[in-house]
This record gives structure tokens, C-alpha cells and sequence, in this order.
């Protein structure tokens, strides 16, 4: 960022009357240069016929160079090719900043966002219904998505849209009654699973015509605000949400609860202003708002009166913009959803909620992810069981990670209690990167032993790099946090420049990882770190007991620093020994 600031200074020297070019600088892992400014040809089409004093990009490349102010950050430039203007980071500029980093925290390297609050809407099951793989997927796309978000200084609010309202509830409630007169005392271990719950009383609801009219009424008086069916609903809710945490809990996501039924109050004048505003049209005995180039249209109101998915949508962003005044609103769901947002998305432009262009603030985005996949290639499942429940995923996660633990003869010195903890970090931590460190929009295979291997691109490689880089630093038998103070990295041998500039870059990369909701540009970016560590400097730069000890210390400890950041970004806990 600092460099596009110099290139930006110079842009203006070098072509005052071009007064919105914005600087085009992008790493570039060349032999001749670090970054690469790539302005030259652009600014040529721009001014060229217009009288103009270069004969050409290269000659417009020359220029930039030129103009560049003396920065300490710039070793030195080159220009090639049609205008490209190279450059090489000052070895001393990427140690220093590292020493910085190291005594004034890794805070010090977040980025800033032009934003100030966003709304990260993730999770969101359904009350009753399965909490399936992809809620899964949900919650640690959405959950790392809000570190990041926080670590750029946003302020993030965290919120579980969960589907709490709705006509399942009428059948639910009754069928509640029906199975335990005592209903007001049954409790979690009564009813068993609630997915099992919904289940029966859905049989029920197909076929018993008595019970189905029932149920309707029951929705009728629950939506009506009628007390004993409030409470029961408010039963069922909370039974759900007990089992939500426990996966929250194992999974360290924190989240706010703010589900369908709380926009609830808010549809009718949500409704009332699109109408005003002249969106809503009448449609089949529904009320409708049509989207250009869509061939079918968003119901906002049913044809029998009652609120559904998209009023609740709609509901909820003008509370979001309105109430909570957020400037992002992050929508983490499958990527099959993507059609109900676009609408929603695109009714709100029409109603001058958002701003019609993509680059400007209030904005909304949905960030769709692909399917979890089984070996079979098809849609991820168990066994004997037709859903995947996610607290057993975790335990086989966890009981898979501990064997192998086990099996290294290190175990043995471990307490059974750090054995716990390690396995834990280990197995949910390798469940979480197998999901991250794929594009999102693609599918992934759910495989256990491969998320679990130690080589590779897994989280088990990357908690093991970890755990070695602080065991070299407690061999040394040297006081970590004395020597930030009173050592200094010198970046001698090629591979400790190559190690100090891709730390340096951890700032940008966790940006773009922002801006464009990417997290596997971060782990991408972490196992890059990881290999650049131990393949090249490592295997290269002897460091307990070399005369560059101290610098070489610091270096590692900025390693380790960097990449706990980024574990927990990931959401994943490191570990120090293993
Ligand atoms: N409950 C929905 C589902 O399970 C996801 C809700 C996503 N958020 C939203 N604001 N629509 O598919």
C-alpha cells in the first residue's frame, strides 16, 4: 500500500493532466523486481494523439521511474518490457518492519478497510430441521470471514439468521401437545432429536387430516401472539438452540442469534414503503416484485396474506441499514440461494436502498459456496443415516486425530489433558482448513484421512511447521522477548530475503482476502509461508548455534508470530508442541 502511495506521487509528476489514474501495483515474484508497477500502457492509450511528449509505454515506463520520490522502501528499479516499472524492496525497509512488527504486535499490520461496520449474516439453521454440512460450511466460511473483517478494524455483528418462524411451527407445536400433556416441564432429553421430532410430526401432518387442520390453526394463533402457543414455540426454540451451541462451543464460533422471527414486526411497513415506491405488483392473488431479466418474479406477500423467506430478507436489510447502520452485509449460504439474494439485492437498488453501482458503500454481497461431497462424488452423507449430524463429525474428527497423536512417540510425554487439547486443535482445526482452502464455489470431498495426513496442504502440516518453529526457538535456550529489543534482523542470504518479504506481504493478502471473501487466499498464502520456512530457509540458514543466531531467531519468531494470525483467522488453534 505504501508503494502504490510512491507510484501514486509520481503518476501525478508524470502525467498531471490525467487526474484519475490509480496506481497498478501488484507483487510479482520475478528476478527483476518484487512489485511491478504496471501503469504504463494504460496512461499510453489515454494520452497518445494528444500531443504528447512520450514516444511510447516504455518511454511513459522511463518516466514513472524517474519521477519516483526517494523512498527508503525502494532497493532499487528497472523498467522492461512495454513500460513496466520494477522494483526491488530495500533489504533493510522489509528487516525493519519486521522488528517493528515484532515489539509492537502484529496488529500493527492490519489492514484498513473503507468501511466501518458490516454485518456478517452466517450459520443460519433451521430450528427443527437439520443442522447440516452446509451450515457447516456456513459457519466456518462466515466465522473466518468475520476475523478478518475484525482484524481490519471493522465492527463486525456476528448474526445467526436462523429460520425460528414459519408454517412448520403450527405442526410442530401440536404435535408437541399431542405426544406429552406435560409439555410445559418436557425438556431437551425428553423429546430425544428434534430432527426426529420434526420428522414424526411431519408423518403426521401428511396423514391425518384432523391433525393438519389443527396445525394450521395453530400457526394462525401462534402468529396471532396467543400466549400458551408463544411459549411452546419459544420451547422448541430454545431446545434447538442448545443444540446449536454445543457445535458453536467446539467450533470457538461466536454468533449472535437474531433469527426470522425477529424481523417479524418489521415486514408490514417494509412492505408498505416498496409499495409506496411503486415495486410491488399484484400476481396470482400474491404480491410480487418483478426483476428485470428474471423470469420469476420475488413474492413478498402470499396469496394467502401471510410473510415469507424473502419478506423476512427484506425485512432484515432494511433493519440492517436503517437500525444497525452497516455498510457491508455479508450473506454466507450455498451457492444455491444465489437467485433469492440477486433479487433481494437488486429490489433494494430499485427501492434507493443501495446504491445501483457495486464499488460504492452501503453494499450487499452473498457469498455462495458449493456442495460437501462424499467419495462417492455425491452429496456428503453417512453411512446408515440420511443427514450428517455435525457433532459426530467433530468427534470422529477428534477420536481420529488422537490415535494418530498416539502413535508418535512424543505423545509420551504429554499429559492425557494436553493430549485432549492437542487433539482437538488438530481434528476440528483439519476439518475447518479442508473447507477453507479450496475456493469456495467449488465442491469438496469430505475425507478424512486425507484432511488428516501430516504432508501435504492440511492443517496437520501447517500446526506441526508451527509447533517445530517454537520448539527451535525454546532449543536455543534464548530469551524471545529480550532479544526483540536488543536484536537485529540482517537479511543476508537470499532465502532470509525471501522469507522477510512474504511476511511482509501477510497485510495485503489478508486485504484481499477481505475484499474479495476469499479465505483461501489466506491459507494459500499460510502454506506458502510454511514451505518458504522450512524448504528454503530452514534447510538453508542454519540458525541455534550460527553467528547469525539472534537475527535468525527473529526471523523465526516472526514466522511463528504471522502464522498464529493466520490460525486464527482460520478459526484454528495453534499448538506449540507436538
Ligand atoms: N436458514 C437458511 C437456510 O438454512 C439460511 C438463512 C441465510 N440468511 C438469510 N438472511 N436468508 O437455508
Amino acid at each position: 500500500r505504501q508503494l502504490a502511495k510512491i507510484f501514486d506521487v509520481s503518476l501525478r509528476a508524470t502525467v498531471p493532466e490525467e487526474t484519475d489514474v490509480e496506481p497498478l501495483v501488484a507483487a510479482c515474484a520475478g528476478k527483476f523486481g518484487d512489485y511491478q508497477c504496471n501503469n504504463a500502457m494504460g496512461l499510453w492509450s489515454k494520452i497518445k494523439g494528444k500531443g504528447s511528449q512520450f514516444k511510447g509505454p516504455p518511454s511513459v515506463g522511463q518516466a514513472i521511474m524517474k519521477n519516483l520520490p526517494p523512498s527508503e522502501i525502494i532497493e532499487s528499479c528497472s523498467v522492461a518490457g512495454p513500460g513496466f516499472v520494477n522494483v526491488l524492496i530495500s533489504k533493510n525497509w522489509i528487516s525493519k518492519s519486521i522488528q517493528k512488527m515484532l515489539i509492537d504486535g502484529i496488529e500493527t499490520w492490519s489492514p484498513r478497510l473503507p468501511i466501518k461496520r458490516a454485518v456478517v449474516d452466517f450459520s443460519s439453521p433451521n430450528i427443527a430441521k437439520e443442522m447440516h454440512v452446509g451450515h457447516l460450511r456456513s459457519t466456518i466460511i462466515g466465522d473466518t470471514l468475520a476475523r478478518m473483517l475484525e482484524f481490519s478494524n471493522v465492527d463486525v455483528l456476528r448474526r445467526n439468521h436462523v429460520g425460528d418462524w414459519g408454517t412448520q411451527f403450527g405442526m410442530l407445536i401440536e404435535f408437541l401437545f399431542e405426544k406429552f400433556p406435560n409439555w410445559e416441564e418436557v425438556t431437551e432429553t425428553a423429546i430425544g432429536d428434534l430432527q426426529t421430532f420434526y420428522k414424526a410430526s411431519k408423518q403426521r401432518f401428511d396423514s391425518d387430516p384432523a391433525f393438519k387442520e389443527k396445525a394450521q390453526q395453530a400457526v394462525v394463533l401462534l402468529q396471532g401472539g396467543e400466549a400458551k402457543y408463544r411459549k411452546a414455540w419459544a420451547q422448541i426454540c430454545e431446545i434447538s438452540r442448545n443444540e446449536f451451541n454445543r457445535v458453536y462451543e467446539r467450533l470457538g464460533v461466536q454468533l449472535e442469534e437474531k433469527g426470522e422471527s425477529f424481523y417479524n414486526p418489521y415486514i408490514p411497513n417494509v412492505i408498505k414503503e416498496l409499495t409506496d415506491k411503486g415495486l410491488v405488483e399484484e400476481s396470482q392473488g400474491a404480491r410480487v416484485i418483478f426483476i428485470d431479466g428474471i423470469n420469476i418474479p420475488l413474492i413478498v406477500v402470499k396469496s394467502d396474506g401471510g410473510f415469507n423467506y424473502a419478506s423476512t430478507d427484506l425485512a432484515a436489510i432494511w433493519y440492517r441499514l436503517n437500525e444497525e447502520k452497516a455498510e457491508w452485509i455479508i450473506y454466507v449460504t450455498d451457492i444455491g440461494q444465489q437467485q433469492h439474494f440477486d433479487m433481494v439485492f437488486r429490489a433494494c437498488k430499485r427501492a434507493g436502498w443501495l446504491p445501483l453501482e457495486d464499488n460504492k458503500h452501503p453494499k450487499a454481497t452473498h457469498v455462495g459456496f458449493g456442495l460437501v461431497l462424499g467419495e462417492d462424488g455425491k452429496r456428503f452423507r453417512t453411512r446408515n443415516t440420511e443427514v450428517v449430524r455435525l457433532v459426530d463429525l467433530l468427534d470422529e474428527a477428534k477420536s481420529r486425530s488422537k490415535a494418530a497423536l498416539i502413535e508418535r512417540e512424543k505423545a509420551a510425554e504429554w499429559t492425557e489433558a494436553e493430549l485432549e487439547q492437542i487433539a482437538e486443535a488438530v481434528g476440528y482445526g483439519a476439518v475447518k482448513y479442508a473447507d477453507l482452502k479450496n475456493n469456495r464455489l467449488t465442491n469438496y470431498t469430505f475425507n478424512f484421512d486425507q484432511m488428516l495426513n501430516d504432508k501435504g496442504n492440511t492443517a496437520v502440516y501447517l500446526l506441526y511447521a508451527h509447533a517445530r518453529i517454537c520448539s527451535i526457538i525454546r532449543k536455543s535456550g534464548k530469551d524471545i522477548e529480550e532479544l526483540k529489543k536488543t536484536g537485529t534482523i540482517v537479511l543476508e542470504h537470499e532465502d532470509e530475503r525471501v522469507l522477510g518479504l512474504h511476511l511482509l506481504q501477510f497485510s495485503e493478502v489478508v486485504e484481499e482476502a477481505c475484499t474479495n471473501l476469499l479465505p483461501n487466499v489466506l491459507c494459500e498464502y499460510l502454506y506458502n509461508l510454511s514451505e518458504i520456512f522450512t524448504k528454503k530457509f530452514y534447510s538453508n540458514c542454519q540458525v541455534v548455534g550460527s553467528p547469525q543466531e539472534t537475527s535468525r531467531l527473529l526471523l523465526c519468531e516472526a514466522t511463528g508470530t504471522v502464522m498464529r494470525k493466520c490460525f486464527y483467522l482460520l478459526g484454528i488453534v495453534p499448538v506449540y508442541k507436538i
